[in-house]
């Protein structure tokens, strides 16, 4: 039995108290008044819930952290070290539309370095967590990324811009390479789960361009500590800036990023 440290207790008890928020308005989605942020961005109640909850727990758990909730935004706390980086609700539009597929991503990172991260799964209450140095886990369950070394066996997840956002010519030409070389390209709607799954060694990899610090902070750390690799799509580790995103276990990190890269490569340029 994986012993946690104080810190990730802290987290784990905000997410199931914010998840039983979640699983509440869950259950009376379609009652949910919605109202609309931006293009294709909502915000439910339920977010806003959650991470109401999610502060106050922090918080009082940890006074004077800085803050990064997706919502909020970004506080200064009177701690410089220390930073929440923080998803309420991941799969908004799965939720929306009662579609089981959503978590709660909570991060900490420590003078810019992600040091602990976990990402609840309310519906089937799967609990992926890391520590840095110490490993990742579902539940009580040690994790290792897949043992997949071919491509040409390895089932991809991904992340598709809709509407008008993203660059739509590069995520289309990256993804007909993948769906070319792989056993299947699957889109579930949640980032910190599609991270969390190639941890557990669901999904060999993972790709998707024009994410935020929220969607991706945690399931950074549980790739690195289950053993995979994590990059840009540049091969850099400038992830939480630019948003680009590829992790997968360490045989298949390097022939993806040049497969995807090749693609982009022969891509049009962003408009
Ligand atoms: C979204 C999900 C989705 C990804 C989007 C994110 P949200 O987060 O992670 O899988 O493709 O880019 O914005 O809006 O549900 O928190
Ligand atoms: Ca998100
Ligand atoms: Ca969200």
């Amino acid at each position: 039995m994986p012993v946690r440290s104080p810190v990730l207790n802290v987290m784990a008890n905000a997410a199931l108290k914010a998840a039983r928020g979640l699983i509440r308005d869950f259950g009376e989605v379609e009652q949910l008044q919605v109202s609309v942020k931006g293009p294709g961005d909502y915000v439910s109640n339920a977010d806003l819930r959650a991470e109401r909850t999610l502060r106050n727990e922090l918080n009082r758990a940890r006074p004077g952290y800085g803050l990064l909730f997706e919502e909020g935004g970004a506080e200064e706390g009177s701690d410089e070290h220390h930073r929440w980086i923080v998803d309420p609700l991941d799969g908004t539009t799965n939720f929306l539309h009662g579609i089981p597929h959503f978590a709660i991503s909570i991060a900490l990172e420590r003078d810019g370095e992600i040091v602990a991260g976990l990402v609840y799964e309310p519906t089937r209450d799967e609990m992926f967590w890391a520590e840095k140095g110490v490993g990742a886990y579902l539940n009580d369950r040690r994790l290792r990324v897949s043992a997949r070394r071919q491509l040409g066996e390895a089932v991809i997840g991904t992340g598709l811009p809709f509407r008008d956002r993203g660059d739509q010519p590069r995520m289309l030409a990256s993804l007909a390479a993948v769906m070319a070389a792989t056993a299947g390209v699957r889109r579930f709607g949640a980032a910190a789960l599609d991270l969390a799954y190639v941890a557990a060694g669901r999904y060999d990899g993972f790709w998707e361009f024009g994410l935020c610090p929220w969607d991706i902070a945690a399931g950074l750390l549980l790739v690195r500590e289950a053993g995979g690799f994590v990059s840009d799509l540049a091969g850099g580790q400038n992830m939480m800036s630019c948003g680009d995103v590829l992790a997968a276990n360490d045989k298949l990190h390097l022939p993806l990023a040049a497969l995807i890269k090749e693609a982009l490569r022969a891509a049009p340029p962003a408009a």
